[in-house]
């Protein structure tokens, strides 16, 4: 920290002798101007903007830093006299423009946006370059002992860049409208092997240096890296999976569905852009589910069940191909043109691989998932708006089931409207229009309107659905016979006209165990529960899904017998991904438990990623 501090003041002194001190141009008009308002970056792209970036970076896994240079080819306005990047939690040694050493200002921002790193340019700048070091406080990167990784043997390091993260790592002009190609060179130590959302090596290198070449336009928050011991199994000639040495054989039987999952997205919405499409499964604290960095999905181990059961989560991620990275959300107020269409899409994959009933029982899930979001944000209506305002606020605020689920659910009510013939054909000629660049929601209404609506004469209450909050009442109903089967012995369980060893018998799909279990009415005691996992053996399944969903119902039905407590407190421990154990701790919370969450949660804490950590803080009310 304090030498962050030297570092601002020697800079602010720098800045205040060699620069002219003259007002940073306003920018003119809206109008006009190329590049939308987007209130998490300083970049200020209309006047100045990096569209190359070449990282040259070491992997100190001892310090745990990155040390090294990011350079950028840029283009200038004739008048501009700056050039901004983001930057959070890192050291700027220095600045040079055109190879020539220049002055530099890191302006203090704050907690959530971080610095603005302000660079002067004389008029015919092209390349700059900024020497940096991450710190102790960077938020992008995770750096894993042996003991956090499956093979327990070496270190791991990943980075999430997702949604204003990449600045912890790299300087940059961090929004996601302002796309980039990039080169990288990194170091890293012999026994490991890296790899980015880029074209990938598939083994190790000699001398512990890679060369990354990402020729197609992406978002800053989609350049992501990891760095560990794994290995590389090709599944089809575009498709393959990197894991750990003791995983990769389970690995490549989960997915090796994933061909016919591109297919059928191709099908779908045309070509698949990216060339190759691979899957790195990381260690088990990795906060999300998956993390869609082209080339390369970021991948939790807990999808790894045994029985492709989970790997809905695939076709999630290799739909952002399209949806996402392909046309991406031009603000973080947009990202339910990220997430909703992705929902969309995926659901549609797995309708077209797996069948309609397959696909109709996701649609009923993300339905109660969106119905507990509701309850969630009743106190913040604005927040259940599709379009949403996260003006002073972080991002993070807007990733929620709205996004993702009411998102799905205008699309899905839009096809009913129109026909999926329709929809279909507006779908592939949207992404074909807007691939390798971003959008506004009020973009993408104009070609809705012009595209689908209007040479259609179909009226839709698109700015409803998009602008007020709540869930129109237009909205389709979501229907899936396969839980009304479900539904059916609930109620039989709970009139005591079936027993539970026969529930445990019926051959059902993941998604009716999971609507089971997360339908078991509060009416029910722990001793019916107890009766339950006698028998179906919830609390000691391997699935990790099942295993979220059953602990949350343990706890709210004050549960606590084969061991439960145990595996909540393991669970909780090894997994660090954000969704399951936020509904853990959440659970604990609000049954009376915040102790026990507390004590558990002091023990888990340093295993997060500091995704995972912020919420967690926050929901327990936890500080240091
Ligand atoms: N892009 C998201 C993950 C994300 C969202 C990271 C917002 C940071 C900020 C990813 O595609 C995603 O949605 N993952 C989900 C899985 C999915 C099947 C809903 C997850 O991780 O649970
Ligand atoms: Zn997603």
């Amino acid at each position: 920290m304090k030498k962050i501090i030297q570092i601002l003041t020697i800079s602010f002194l720098i800045w205040n002798c060699t620069t002219d001190k003259k007002e940073i141009p306003k920018t003119t008009t809206k109008s006009s101007l190329k590049y939308a308002t987007d209130v998490h970056s300083y970049a200020k792209p209309n006047e100045a903007v990096a569209k190359h970036l070449d990282l040259d970076i070491k992997v100190d896994f001892k310090n745990k830093i990155i040390s090294g240079s990011a350079t950028y080819k840029i283009e200038k306005n004739v008048n501009a006299k700056y050039i901004h990047f983001d930057a959070k939690a890192l050291v700027i040694k220095n600045v040079t423009v055109n190879d020539k050493k220049t002055s530099f200002n890191l302006v203090k921002g704050d907690e959530i946006h971080g610095d603005n790193l302000t660079i002067a340019l004389p008029k015919d700048s092209k390349k700059v370059t900024i020497f940096y070091e991450t710190t102790h406080k960077t938020e992008a990167l995770q750096f894993l002992n042996p003991q956090q990784t499956a093979d327990k043997k070496q270190a791991f390091l990943l980075t999430q860049g997702q949604a204003i993260l990449t600045r912890t790592w790299i300087p940059i002009q961090d929004s996601p409208q302002l796309r980039l190609t990039y080169n990288a060179k990194v170091s890293v130590p012999t026994n490991l092997m890296a790899v980015m959302s880029a074209e990938n090596p598939k083994e190790k290198s000699e001398n512990g240096m890679y060369n990354f070449t990402m020729k197609q336009a992406i978002s800053p928050y989609l350049i992501a890296l990891a760095v560990g011991d794994f290995e590389y199994r090709k599944l089809s000639e575009r498709t393959g999976v990197y894991a750990e040495h003791s995983l990769i054989d389970k690995s490549a039987k989960e997915f090796e569905d994933v061909e016919k999952m591109v297919l059928a997205a191709e099908k779908l919405y045309g070509a698949y852009n990216w060339e190759q499409y691979d899957i790195i499964v990381l260690p088990p604290s990795f906060p999300f589910g998956g993390m869609e960095n082209p080339r390369l999905t970021f991948a939790t181990p807990t999808i790894i069940a045994g029985d492709k059961s989970l790997t809905t989560l695939i076709a999630h991620e290799l739909a952002h191909s399209w949806s996402g990275n392909l046309v991406t959300n031009a603000t973080w107020d947009d990202f339910w043109l990220n997430e909703g269409f992705t929902v969309y899409f995926e659901r549609r994959i797995m309708e077209a691989v797996y069948g309609k009933k397959y696909g109709d029982m996701l649609a009923v899930i993300g339905r109660q998932d969106l119905d507990e979001g509701l309850e969630g944000l009743k106190d913040n209506p604005n927040d259940t708006k599709l379009k949403l305002d996260l003006n002073g606020r972080t991002p993070d605020d807007g990733m929620t089931d709205i996004a993702y689920e009411k998102g799905f659910l205008f699309l899905k009510t839009l096809e009913a409207k129109v026909g999926r013939e329709k929809m279909d054909v507006f779908l592939k000629s949207y992404f074909k229009k807007h691939a390798f660049s971003t959008i506004t929601t009020e973009k993408f209404i104009a070609y809705l309107d012009e595209n689908l609506l209007i040479p259609n004469k179909i009226d839709f209450n698109t700015n409803e659905w998009i602008y007020k909050p709540g869930i129109p009442k237009n909205q389709v109903k979501i229907t899936s016979d396969k839980f009304e089967i479900v539904m059916q012995v609930i109620e039989k369980w709970k009139n005591g006209k079936m027993m539970a060893k026969d529930i445990c018998n019926q051959d059902w799909a993941i998604q009716q165990k999971i609507h089971f279990i997360r339908n078991i009415p509060a009416s029910l005691t722990a001793k019916d529960l107890e009766s339950l996992d006698a028998h179906c053996k919830y609390t000691h399944t391997t699935n990790s899904y099942i295993s979220m969903v059953w602990f949350e119902q343990a706890i709210k039905h004050s549960y606590h017998g084969q061991n439960v407590d145990k595996k909540i407190e393991e669970f909780l421990i090894t997994v660090g991904r954000r969704w399951y154990v936020t509904t853990v701790y959440r659970a604990l919370k609000n049954n009376n438990r915040l102790e026990d969450a507390l004590r558990i949660y002091k023990k888990a804490r340093p295993n997060y990623h500091s995704v995972t950590v912020g919420s967690v803080d926050e929901m327990l009310g936890f500080e240091e």
